[in-house]
């Protein structure tokens, strides 16, 4: 078994945001891995910034998970053991816009990327599925167990490649699948070599307020003042992502030990409000963010934090850090990276 959790770890979309922040914990786990990525919202920079956290090297295969040929090819040319699946498109405004784009991308990759898998005879997967699945929740904390039911194509997606696992699961004892549903990732890894670089306006909160608070953009608007919440804002559990990486090796553990299939909640528990991590970012920061409040947004809930008690029981995993050390490493990572990778992509470093 020791020589066996030793074959590479396949991380398809390890050039991204939670995938390139796993990849680390994996090679400083001592695990090889090889990252499929086809880079579309991604930089291969992260890769390098990987490689200088962990000083070894990252195999990259620039490809799509939808592509077959080119996954039997790597799959033959390297010992694979198992799996890490983000690869995926992740903006919910953007799916209700595109959704054949989102079933494409995150329902048939994942379909065709086990199916690859299945002929390659390598059943240990874990999935990046959200707390997105649980839609409005009737109550919180929200355990597993809850009822499911997504309110937009992109937790749609992620619902139905949910549904397709448990039904491999069910049909085939070798498999070993964990599915991790994740609460709201933020902050970076505190080298401040890696973080969250996203394309576009933000549309989550965090990379927004960090953005503000840089001076990139004037202020925050705040999407509701009157949700039925202790101050009226809207209420999350956010988790650090270097917190979120070390939930993926507990998982990996698992099916390496396990088959079937596990769902896991990785958050932490507490739900903060958007003035919450406001004051949180300020403090951290020492610069002030502006912000005025807007109407809701379209889609958003009140509350929705985890009962993580599962994944502790299962995985002997739990967050062990808080939002001043989320918002410290976030604010690292934006002070020395203001343009993203895009600035050491065009400098060639930092
Ligand atoms: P990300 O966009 O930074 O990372 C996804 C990566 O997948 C990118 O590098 C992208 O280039 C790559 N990719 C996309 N489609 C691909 C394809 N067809 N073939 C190969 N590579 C492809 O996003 P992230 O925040 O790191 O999210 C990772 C996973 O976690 C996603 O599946 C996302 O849905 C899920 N997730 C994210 C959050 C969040 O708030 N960030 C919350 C819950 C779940
Ligand atoms: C958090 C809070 C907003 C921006 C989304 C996806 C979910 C998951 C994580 C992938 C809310 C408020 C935000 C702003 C604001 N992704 N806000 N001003 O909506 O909980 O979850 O990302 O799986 O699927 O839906 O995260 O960061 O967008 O919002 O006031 O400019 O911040 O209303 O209360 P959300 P978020």
């Amino acid at each position: 078994m020791a020589g066996a959790t030793r074959r590479p770890v396949l991380v398809t979309g390890g050039a991204g945001y939670i995938g390139s922040h796993t990849v680390v914990e994996l090679l400083q786990d001592g695990r090889p891995v090889v990252v499929l990525d086809n880079l579309c919202n991604a930089s291969a920079e992260s890769l390098r910034r990987v490689e200088r956290i962990t000083g070894l090297p990252v195999p990259f295969v620039q490809g799509d998970v939808r592509d077959a040929a080119l996954l039997d090819d790597l799959l033959a040319r390297h010992d694979i053991g198992a799996v890490l699946h983000f690869a995926g498109l992740k903006a919910v405004g953007e799916s209700v816009a595109r959704p054949l784009e989102y079933y494409d991308n995150n329902v048939t990759g994942s379909q065709v990327l086990l199916q690859a898998l299945a002929r390659a005879d390598v059943r240990r997967f874990v999935f990046s599925s959200s707390a997105t699945v649980y839609g409005d929740p009737e109550s919180v904390p929200i355990r597993e167990g809850a009822r499911t039911g997504p309110t937009n194509p992109y937790g749609r997606s992620k619902w139905f490649v949910e549904m397709m696992l448990a039904d491999l699961a069910e049909a085939d004892g070798r498999w070993a699948i964990g599915n991790l549903r994740y609460f709201n990732p933020v902050g970076a890894h505190p080298s401040g070599l890696i973080g969250e670089d996203p394309s576009d306006v933000p549309n989550n909160l965090m990379p927004f307020v960090a953005q503000v608070a840089v001076g990139r953009r004037a202020q925050l608007s705040v999407f509701g003042s009157d949700w039925p919440t202790p101050d009226g804002t809207g209420v999350r559990d956010y988790i650090h992502v270097v917190d979120l990486a070390r939930g993926h090796l507990a998982a990996l553990r698992r099916v390496e030990s396990t088959p079937g299939m596990f769902t896991v909640n990785l958050g932490t528990g507490t739900g903060y409000s958007v003035l919450d991590m406001v004051r949180a970012f300020e403090r951290a920061s020492g610069r002030a963010v502006p912000h005025v409040f807007a109407p809701r947004r379209a889609g958003d809930i009140a509350r929705c934090y985890a009962d993580p008690s599962h994944a502790e029981q299962l995985l002997g995993w739990r967050a062990q850090l808080g939002v001043d050390a989320m918002c410290a490493d976030a604010w690292r990572w934006n002070c020395r990276n203001p343009d993203g990778y895009r600035g050491a992509e065009e400098a060639g470093s930092v």
